[in-house]
């Protein structure tokens, strides 16, 4: 009879001296003489299962052919663990090799290998403690992500992943196209000869889309891989990337404010309370790996402390010219300290002045409202200065901006004078005018960068650790 298999991860709810099968990876194995302990992983939890052979029970051959890396059915008795981390262990009776693993060539040795090494082997990093554990924390961000929205009512929207418009506008986009590009006549392309008979993109944002769903159903949401071919090589920026954007109708910019805190707060509880063994783990490795840092590079505070710290923190709201003028009077701006010196107000901050405003100077979460309208896109509503736009933009500790959002222009008016500043085509957006000339509304929206999030949640320091297979300038593997 096909025995059925019990995840290591649902093991503390099973009875002792219960007769058990399990299967999966070997982390581990050190083989004694009367006995051979092996760890074994499913990846259902970070707690790897001790399974103990008796050497008397097995040949001594087939012992041997488990190695790290090789698959393995065990079955026996779950009894109490004599060792002192764990509170059982399986005393295998029987087990059958599923799949071999040749410990000379298996990548992932038994032994700390660098975060570097291991985005080289990323078809194979998930099966250790670190990539595993930051996998299973993305599932719970994502599953929050959905059931927050979904409790509060909202629609998910698929919005397109081909698309021909640029939501934001700064043309650091994919194309996407069927022609054979060894063949074009005269270096001269015909557009019309395409697919689609027009230049077609990979969506940068599903916001245009979003809010065509928001003007109909009031509260919508998308949540799609995004792609930018900004030649950004950073720990902040992937070309492809996750965002979740929220577009809710009648909502302001304060409301808006409040869904974005709201979410985050959300999010970050979920994962406290469903994922504490992987952020246990992910804290410890951390603190591990800043052992031998200065004190001034390391963290101020541990991971699930960081993480309970916003909960209890209400975000600092302030407008640009505000965050301006702090930067401006700031220490490390006055002392040349900063690579960007803040000196005109119109500039954009970068991720420096980003960081000094939320790490040294309010020491909790910022959220920037009213830039200039020069530097943000086309749909933000223009304000009554009509020098600056209701954007909003949520600054964290360690990665910066995390959420980019609006309130957006719901005057066809104003609206149409801005693409006309910006040498947008009315004749493309024509749809999306439509919105503003047929019962338009007040609406807001924004978008949170799931990695960036991610990378926050687990305090990895690269955004490629947070994703499975990162896509950066140069690399496209697996
Ligand atoms: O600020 P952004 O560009 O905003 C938009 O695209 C809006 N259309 C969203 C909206 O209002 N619906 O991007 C939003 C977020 C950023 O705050 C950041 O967290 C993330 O997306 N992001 C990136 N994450 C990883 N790699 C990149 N290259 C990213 N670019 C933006
Ligand atoms: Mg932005």
């Amino acid at each position: 009879m096909k025995k059925s298999r019990v995840k290591i991860g649902s093991l503390k709810n099973i009875n002792l001296d219960n007769n058990i099968c399990v299967k999966g990876w070997v982390r581990t194995k050190r083989q004694g003489k009367n006995v051979t302990f092996i760890s074994l992983n499913d990846g259902s939890t970070i707690n790897s299962l001790q399974v103990v052979l008796d050497m008397q029970k097995f040949k001594i051959e087939l012992i041997e052919k488990i190695n790290t890396g090789s698959s393995v059915e065990f079955s026996g008795n779950l009894i109490k663990s004599q060792g002192k981390i764990q509170n059982y262990e399986l005393d295998a009776t029987e087990f059958v090799l599923l799949g071999e693993s040749d410990v000379g060539k298996y990548p992932i040795q038994p032994k700390k290998h660098s975060l570097e090494f291991l985005r080289d082997v990323a078809h194979l990093r998930p099966r250790t403690n670190t990539f595993s554990a930051i996998f299973r924390i993305r599932h719970a961000v994502i599953f929050s992500i959905h059931k927050f929205f979904n409790d509060k009512g909202f629609v998910n929207i698929h919005t397109p992943i081909i698309t021909s418009s640029d939501t934001e506008g700064a043309g650091e986009m994919f194309r996407v196209t069927s022609l054979d590009l060894d063949n074009i006549k005269n270096n001269k392309v015909d557009f019309n000869k395409d697919f689609f008979s027009k230049e077609v993109n990979l969506t940068v944002s599903g916001q245009l889309n979003a809010e065509l769903g928001a003007l109909a159903l009031s509260e919508v949401y998308t949540f799609g891989p995004t792609f930018r071919a900004e030649n950004s090589n950073t720990s902040r920026h992937l070309a492809e990337f996750w965002m979740v954007e929220p577009e809710i109708a009648f909502y302001d910019i304060i409301d808006n404010m409040n869904l974005a805190e709201d979410i985050l707060k959300y999010i970050i509880s979920y994962v406290i309370k469903n994922c504490f063994d992987d952020l246990e783990f992910l804290q410890n490795r951390e603190i591990d790996d800043e052992k031998n840092l200065p004190q001034i590079q390391r963290n101020e505070k541990p991971l699930i402390e960081r993480l309970k710290k916003i909960l209890n923190t209400a975000f600092e709201r302030i407008t640009y010219t505000e965050a301006f003028n702090i930067l401006r009077n700031s220490k490390p701006n006055k002392k040349g300290k900063f690579k960007y010196k803040a000196d005109e107000w119109g500039m954009d901050f970068q991720s420096e002045h980003e960081r000094f405003l939320v790490e040294k100077h309010f020491k909790k979460p910022v959220i920037v409202i009213d830039y200039p309208k020069n530097i943000k896109a086309f749909y933000m509503r223009v304000n009554d200065d009509n020098s600056t736009v209701s954007a909003m933009d949520v600054l964290f500790p360690s990665v910066g901006e995390i959420i980019g959002g609006s309130q957006r222009e719901e005057r066809l008016s104003v609206l149409k004078e801005r693409m006309n500043e910006m040498n947008l085509s009315e004749k493309d957006l024509n749809w999306y005018l439509d919105t503003r000339r047929f019962g338009t509304v007040v609406h807001s929206g924004f978008g949170l960068g799931l990695e960036r999030l991610m990378q926050f949640i687990t305090g990895m320091k690269n955004i490629r650790d947070v994703i499975p297979f990162p896509r950066t300038p140069g690399n496209c593997n697996y």
